[in-house]
């Protein structure tokens, strides 16, 4: 059986019988005129079907599966590309009932009659919401007909849930993701010279991705040089590069919907200056600390917890503060040059789904849990507080770590982040 019906199989498990789960395809979305963006399905949708046609509906109980699907229609599909067709969808899914969508306006007051719990991800799409409501809203006044309409509606988060746990499959495309990724990294900090854009990495990242049948970066990547690299998500890549600069390359190839996150830093000439030695130093030393805590039974804010404190300590030594470590941290002064957190989920998404606390209290590290590491120090160019020799620089390092039961696996590893291997690739 294939890993999607598992899944659909597991909803079904966990749905009560006046329960009902309806999730909705991605419909293309225009970016101006007739013109579309490039379509990329919902992941959730996704993670259940396996499907990457547009504007489905599947409806799932806990003893039916139907499913509403694009129809046949050979001159559309001239254009737009073949569709799977009823039958077909109903073969792939095991489907008790398989229409077509122009049916939907005719079953979806009937499919929700008796239902007490409907899951859905309100709050995406107005229309839609509006729709659903209605729906519920008209079948609640036909309570003498012996009728009811969900009187309730809530966030499937038991699929937010199912897919933080990845199983070996999901690691496996992630791996996969990781080596092309790994390739792009390589030929950026090869490729970068004095006097070449940011977007001519950029294009070496994306034609990498697509060369080895990536969807493209799972995010918008950031190639940022020189004082570039201080701003967080810079993605407008068109500065020069300068021998000198550093180079922030935060960008991850997105393969079969598992995408990958990685930032790594290089200097444009073939050596770092002893300066950005000294910070990349510092931000390397508490990224592998960061990492060597990703395990089993560990608290994910304690990570972070300890990030801080290991910065601090740095950005102590360097006489960046005068004030004491409880000081720094209690008065989060080191947000001057760590404004983000350490880390986050990552597997279908860049910033993967799934709650970081539960009953207020962190959430505790599971085995199949993939997390980013990232911490990085960014000094503002402008600030004339800061010493000059540091203003401008940003680092961050970024790998992507799986849970396992006693050491972390950091699936990022092959990609160089060490001084020396890094100015090896430039040599
Ligand atoms: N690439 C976005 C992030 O690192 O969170
Ligand atoms: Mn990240
Ligand atoms: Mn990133």
């Amino acid at each position: 059986m294939s890993e999607h019906l598992e899944r659909i199989r597991k909803v079904q498990s966990l749905l009560q019988p006046k329960q009902a789960l309806l999730l909705f395809a991605n419909s293309y979305k225009m970016r101006n005129r007739d013109v579309e963006y490039k379509f990329r399905q919902d992941s959730n949708y996704y993670y259940l079907t396996g499907i990457s046609e547009a504007n489905g509906i599947l409806f799932i109980r806990k003893d039916t599966r139907i499913h509403f699907c694009l129809p046949k229609n050979k001159q559309e599909e001239i254009w737009t590309g073949v569709r799977l067709g009823k039958e077909k969808w109903k073969e792939i899914l095991n489907l008790d009932e398989s229409y077509e969508l122009q049916e939907w306006n005719f079953k979806k007051l009937e499919l929700l009659i008796n239902i007490e719990t409907l899951y859905y991800f309100f709050g995406e799409n107005s229309e839609r919401d509006k729709e659903i409501l209605e729906l519920c809203s008209h079948l609640n006044k036909k309570l003498r007909d012996g009728k009811f309409g969900p009187s309730r509606i809530e966030l499937p988060l038991f699929l937010h849930e199912m897919r933080m746990i990845k199983s070996s499959q999901e690691i496996s495309k992630l791996q996969e993701a990781v080596k092309i990724t790994q390739e792009g990294h390589i030929a950026v900090i090869q490729a970068a010279k004095h006097g070449m854009y940011e977007h001519e990495l950029e294009a070496i990242l994306e034609s990498t991705y697509l060369k080895h049948g990536a969807w493209g970066g799972g995010y918008g990547h950031i190639v940022a040089s020189g004082k570039n690299a201080t701003i967080l998500h810079y993605t407008n890549n068109h500065d020069i590069l300068k021998d000198g600069d550093l180079v922030l390359v935060d960008s991850g190839a997105e393969k079969d919907y598992y995408t990958a996150d990685v930032t790594r830093v290089f200097p444009v000439a073939k050596k770092f200056t002893s300066v950005q030695q000294v910070i990349y130093e510092i931000v390397l030393d508490v990224q592998k600390k960061a990492i060597s805590m990703v395990q089993k039974g560990v608290k994910f804010w304690d990570i972070h917890k300890e990030t801080i404190k290991n910065l601090c300590i740095h950005l102590k030594d360097l006489k960046l503060f005068q004030e004491s470590l409880d000081e720094i941290i209690e008065k989060e002064l080191y947000k001057k040059y760590y404004m983000h957190k350490t880390g986050h989920w990552l597997g279908m998404d860049v910033h993967d789904v799934g709650t970081y606390y539960e009953n207020f209290q962190s959430r505790i590290l599971e085995n199949g849990m993939i997390t980013t590491i990232e911490p990085g120090l960014y000094f503002d160019s402008l600030d004339d507080s800061i010493p000059e020799e540091f203003r401008g620089i940003g680092i961050r390092i970024e790998d992507d770590i799986l849970v396992n039961e006693n050491s972390p696996i950091n699936l990022t590893a092959s990609i160089p982040k060490e001084i020396l291997e890094i100015e090896a690739l430039k040599s």
